[in-house]
């Protein structure tokens, strides 16, 4: 019965969003997600946050869903001050519970989830201890609400995961209780298409003895680890094309005396087979670092970044470039590693982004660390470089995380674990498909 209610719900939600969504396009010429879903959590009311409506889960249409003593809406009795509203109330799961979305649109979805664990006379938060599985995927267990590294300092936390979903088919979302706490919540999700472009297919496997192809990406369930502005400022969601958070890459150089942050005030021209506004803004093309080190000429080092990650996992790798260091074409010569392998060879950018300068261009790498707990990226000179020659130039750069459960390898392997098994194999829960008793 319940269940019957909850589509009711989301299918009353999706035309109050769309609406809005239109009236918003005709002033603001940026990216339209087809499946667009964003609740606001425990909330009786809706929140707008940049010009977008976090739609209440529980207020009018949905008040029948949560009835059950199953869940609750909860509201922070006393917000920090000035923090976002979606912080402010919760949902919280006793039991397995699932939001399913409709997805009209075939591709990749990204989903988002906002978690801020606050005090209430009900329920505190921080005592939560939960999963949370997307269309069967684990994306995240033993989970808190908190980062593993800062549990005593309360902080909102976002998760992003990509995944890939057919037309007609279903986004469920799944909030699992653990055993030894008893429950799960959630303060605000957004679900919504990601635009065609925005993962690739194909990317460059890199392995100890060579860079092959990898195919297949895009229907690898992704989850984002870092997303770095590299030279630049923090860039919002409210300067986002599609409403990502991008932080400064500082606290990951290696040696900071090794190179120099610059700026350009330019136009970016995006342009065909390169990346598009969507990949990343031009708050992240218009920012970069050069390698520089006082009173050197000729540059023999590199620049590194180091990015503490978890092992068993493959990661993929997005590197962002855009020339707006050079005067000129074919100035540019830099090569490339990925915790110590060579990826790029005489990195010419001119030639990658149609002979232009301030073209941005991406690639993407997937790596293999399975025993490495960090990923170190180094841009050094090329044997083309000469002194008079401006070397790497970096603009963002965006790590994202295959996550699976039973890695043995980066290959085909992959791509069997997608559907549905890996919970069951988890928790032997057969009554994952939820059915509300
Ligand atoms: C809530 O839990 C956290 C972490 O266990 C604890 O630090 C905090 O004091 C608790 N708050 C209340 C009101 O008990
Ligand atoms: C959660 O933690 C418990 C206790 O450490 C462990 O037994 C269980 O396997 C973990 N569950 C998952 C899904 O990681
Ligand atoms: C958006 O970007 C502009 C220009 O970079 C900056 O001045 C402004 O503070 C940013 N706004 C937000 C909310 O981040
Ligand atoms: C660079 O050269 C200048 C002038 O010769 C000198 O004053 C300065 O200390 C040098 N800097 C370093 C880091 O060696
Ligand atoms: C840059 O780093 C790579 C990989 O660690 C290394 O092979 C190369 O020699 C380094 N280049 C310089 C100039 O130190």
């Amino acid at each position: 019965m319940e269940t019957f209610q909850f589509h009711k719900l989301l299918k009353i939600s999706i035309i109050i969003i769309f609406f809005l969504q239109i009236s918003f396009s005709l002033s603001w010429d940026f990216f339209i997600p087809v499946d667009n879903y964003l609740v606001h959590c425990g909330s009786v009311e809706n929140t707008v946050l940049n010009n977008r409506i976090f739609v209440s889960d529980s207020s009018g249409c949905g008040s029948n869903l949560w009835s059950a003593a199953r869940t609750t809406s909860l509201k922070d009795e006393n917000p920090l001050e000035g923090s976002s509203p979606l912080y402010h109330t919760a949902r919280v799961f006793t039991k397995l519970s699932n939001y399913e979305f409709e997805i009209k649109e075939k591709g990749t979805h990204l989903v988002r989830l906002h978690f801020f664990p606050f005090d209430s006379s009900k329920f505190n938060l921080s005592d939560s201890l939960f999963h949370v599985s997307v269309n069967g995927v684990l994306f995240l267990s033993n989970f808190t609400g908190q980062e593993e590294e800062n549990r005593n300092f309360r902080n909102p936390v976002l998760k992003e995961y990509l995944i890939w979903v057919e037309s007609g088919h279903k986004l469920v979302l799944s909030f699992i209780p653990s055993k030894e706490s008893s429950f799960a919540f959630v303060n605000a999700i957004e679900v919504i298409s990601a635009p065609k472009d925005l993962i690739a297919d194909t990317a460059q496997y890199v392995t100890s003895e060579r860079v092959e192809k990898y195919n297949g990406l895009t229907k690898e369930a992704l989850e984002t680890i870092y997303r770095i502005n590299i030279g630049g400022p923090k860039v919002t969601p409210f300067n986002d094309t599609l409403w990502r958070t991008w932080i400064p890459d500082d606290g990951f150089l290696k040696l900071v005396a090794a190179s120099k942050a610059i700026s350009f005030s330019g136009r970016i021209k995006y342009h065909a087979g390169g990346a598009s506004r969507e990949v990343a803004p031009d708050n992240v093309y218009s920012s970069a670092r050069i390698m520089s080190y006082p009173n050197v000429s000729m540059p023999e080092f590199n620049v590194t970044w180091v990015f503490p990650v978890k092992s068993g996992y493959c990661y993929l790798v997005r590197m962002h470039f855009c020339d707006i260091a050079s005067m000129a074409l074919n100035e540019l010569y830099f090569d490339i590693y990925i915790n110590g392998y060579a990826v790029y060879k005489d990195f010419d950018i001119s030639e990658l982004s149609g002979q232009m300068l301030a073209a941005p261009y991406y690639a993407d790498f997937v790596i293999d660390a399975h025993t490495a707990k960090e990923l170190t990226i180094s841009i050094g000179p090329s044997s083309l470089s000469s002194p008079e020659r401006i070397n790497a130039i970096l603009n963002g750069r965006q790590i994202e995380a295959t996550f699976f459960l039973r890695l043995n390898g980066c290959g085909a392997d992959l791509r069997v674990h997608g559907q549905g098994a890996v919970c069951r194999d988890l928790y032997g829960c057969h009554n994952f498909q939820m059915e509300l008793p």
